[in-house]
């Protein structure tokens, strides 16, 4: 299948669905038993979320939190939160993001989390994380794919709005950056 808008794929769905089926369980063995509630961070986890979820045969509930960052031009990024948390006292977090790329998100979202939700404790589930130094070092318990210093979009992941919708990760052809 063409995908118009990406230089190469990355990840197909077989590749994606086989990695999320490791992940959901190391993720059940883990929360098994313990009061969980899964926080995705919008817009880019959706789907993420969404297959990662059918795959928890546990209960848990399920919330969100919208974040988006500004990068600065010297500092690392600020972290604008759309909506509030939802109540997590006596619970377990697992925050869902698709990326971690400067940290700056995560490391916003973890503090947060910590200081008004007050957690029994807090993990971190990435779909991607890329190989490069962070603004804030982040570490997430559980990771999709480890990628490249490269602009991919695909899969929930967004270039200006577009190509979340689209059922692979790749790379942006970068003719579209800018245009297109
Ligand atoms: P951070 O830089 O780790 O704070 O990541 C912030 C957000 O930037 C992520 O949640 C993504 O929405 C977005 N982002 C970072 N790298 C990429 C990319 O390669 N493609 C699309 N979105 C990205
Ligand atoms: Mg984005």
């Amino acid at each position: 299948m063409r995908h118009p808008g990406l230089q190469r794929v990355l990840f197909d769905e077989a590749a994606i669905a086989a990695r999320l089926d490791e992940m959901a369980a190391g993720i059940t063995a883990f929360y098994d038993g313990k009061p969980l509630t899964v926080l995705a961070i919008l817009n880019g986890s959706l789907i993420f979320a969404a297959d990662l979820l059918r795959r928890l045969p546990i209960p848990l509930r399920f919330e969100s939190l919208g974040a988006a960052s500004y990068r600065g031009a010297v500092s690392g990024g600020t972290v604008t939160f759309k909506g509030g948390l939802p109540p997590l006292a006596g619970r377990h977090a697992l925050i869902l993001d698709d990326i971690l790329d400067t940290g700056c998100t995560l490391h916003a979202v973890r503090r947060k989390v910590l200081a008004e939700g007050g957690p029994l404790s807090v993990r971190t589930a990435v779909l991607l994380r890329k190989r490069k130094t962070r603004i804030e070092p982040f570490h997430a318990e559980y990771a999709g794919f480890e990628i490249d210093d490269e602009f991919v979009v695909g899969y929930g992941l967004d270039y200006d709005g577009r190509y979340r919708n689209l059922p692979v990760i790749g790379v942006l052809d970068p003719a579209r950056r800018g245009g297109g």
